[in-house]
This record gives C-alpha cells, structure tokens and sequence, in this order.
C-alpha cells in the first residue's frame, strides 16, 4: 500500500471511491479547489500489490482524504478541517484511514501552522464515531442539527494539534542531540529542564508520549540509558 498525496490526476478516481463510499458527493471542481489550493494536505492511498501492465494504466485508489484549511476561521484561529474521508469496503479495518488522517494533520502543522482540526460525522456513523474519538482523539464539540440532506444530524468534532507540534519540536531536538557528541556540562540536564529532560538515580530520564493515539496519551518517563 503506498500512502502519497493527492495528484490532480487522480481526481477521478477519488470521486469514483466517494461516490461508491458516501452520500455527500462534490462536483469535480471542488477536489480540483482542494487540490490546487491546499496541494499538501490532501492524501491517497494506493494499492501496488498488483503491478502497472502499460502506463496507462490508473492507479487502484482504495482510500482517501480530501482537506483543507478554513480559510476565514470565525474563531480568528488557523484550523483545518476534514471535507471527506473513505476507504473501500474490500480495504478497511487495516488501519488505512488512520494513517490518512494523521498524515493531513500533520501537514496541516507543518505547512500552515494549524492550531487544530475540524469535521462533521453522521450521529448514526459509528465506524467513523469510533476512528475519530477513539484511535485519533477528537472530541465532540456540538450537535448541529439537520446538517446533512437527508435531515440527519451531524456531530461537530474538534482535535486539538498541540501534540503533533511537540513531536516535531521533539524529532527535531533528537536531531540536535545526535549532532552533540559532547559530555554535559555543570549542572545544565542534571535536573528536569525545560525540554523535559531529567536525571533520575543515574539514569537519564525525558519525558515522552506514549498510547497509540498521541493525542490522548500521558506524558510519563521513559528510561533512555537503556535500548528500546
Ligand atoms: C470510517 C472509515 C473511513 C474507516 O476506515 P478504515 O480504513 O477501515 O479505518 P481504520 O482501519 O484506520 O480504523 C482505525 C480504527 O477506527 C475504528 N474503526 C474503524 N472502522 C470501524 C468499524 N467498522 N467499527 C468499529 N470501529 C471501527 C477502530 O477503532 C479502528 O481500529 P482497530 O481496527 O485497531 O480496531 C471507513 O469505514 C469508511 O470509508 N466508511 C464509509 C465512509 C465514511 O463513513 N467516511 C467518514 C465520513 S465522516
């Protein structure tokens, strides 16, 4: 499976899948606006296992997310938001539509400094209920009511994407501490510090997420003089 972002070549085939998935479906235009507007934050997942036979051929897009920045936020914060999200039945349950989200989400820190992350789900949605509060970390914001066409009521959901900034600012320390060769100096790391690091008994301690969805994880101690 090859999780890459979303080429406009690929609109079609995104549409094919939403309209197969879904019954919120959008004019070709409206994937072309997301595309060519926000090109970063919008992501495919394409199945390889059977390979090209000419090069013509289109690739098999089994999932999708289609997202965007807000882009006159009327909280005044800089936020994404989640247009439209599926998987292809013959596909789920093998943790696609996770790695699709989190990938966008991400992009949406690095690229646009979003604060966080919004979406609307069906009340009745219970295998997306499941994936955004569950796996991901959205909570419910507010019932809006009579949202969709059909009359149905949608739940407004919000993550906040504070923890995706530190597991940058994070990777990005790890990549400083890799350069310093060098043995600490005074009583500088000693003591917790303010990148979370401490010495406890000896050993060197510093803080980290732990829990598959990060967002919702404690922040505990993890040993780091012995190998994970
Ligand atoms: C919702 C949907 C996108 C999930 O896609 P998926 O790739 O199967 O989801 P994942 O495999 O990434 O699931 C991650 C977690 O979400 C939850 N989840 C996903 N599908 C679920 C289901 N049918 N029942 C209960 N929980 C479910 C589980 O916690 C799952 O983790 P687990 O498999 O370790 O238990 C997919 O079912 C779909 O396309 N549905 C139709 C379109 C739709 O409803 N889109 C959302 C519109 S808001």
């Amino acid at each position: 499976m090859d999780i890459r972002l979303l080429r406009p070549s690929d609109i079609p085939h995104v549409q094919h899948a939403n309209i197969t998935n879904l019954p919120e479906n959008y004019f070709m235009k409206y994937y072309l606006y997301h595309a060519l507007s926000w090109p970063q934050l919008s992501y495919v997942a394409v199945d390889v296992s059977r390979p090209k036979k000419t090069p013509y051929d289109y690739p098999r897009i089994v999932g999708y997310v289609l997202a965007k920045m807000e882009e006159d936020p009327p909280d005044g914060v800089q936020h994404g938001h989640i247009t439209s999200l599926s998987v292809m039945r013959t596909h789920r349950r093998l943790g696609i539509a996770e790695k699709l989200m989190r990938q966008s989400q991400r992009a949406m820190v690095e690229t646009f400094g979003a604060q966080y992350v919004s979406l609307h789900v069906r009340v009745s949605n219970n295998a997306a209920l499941r994936l955004y509060r569950d796996t991901l970390g959205f909570v419910n914001e507010k019932v809006e009511a009579k949202y969709y066409a059909d009359g149905e009521d949608a739940y407004s959901m919000k993550l906040d994407l504070g923890y995706i900034r530190e597991l940058i600012m994070d990777e990005e320390d790890g990549e400083t501490e890799d350069l310093d060769e060098g043995e600490p100096v005074g009583s500088a790391g000693a003591k917790g510090d303010e990148t979370g690091k401490s010495e406890v008994n000896g050993e060197k301690m510093r803080k980290v997420r732990v829990g598959r969805g990060l967002g919702v994880g404690e922040l505990v101690e993890r040993n780091e003089s012995q190998k994970a």
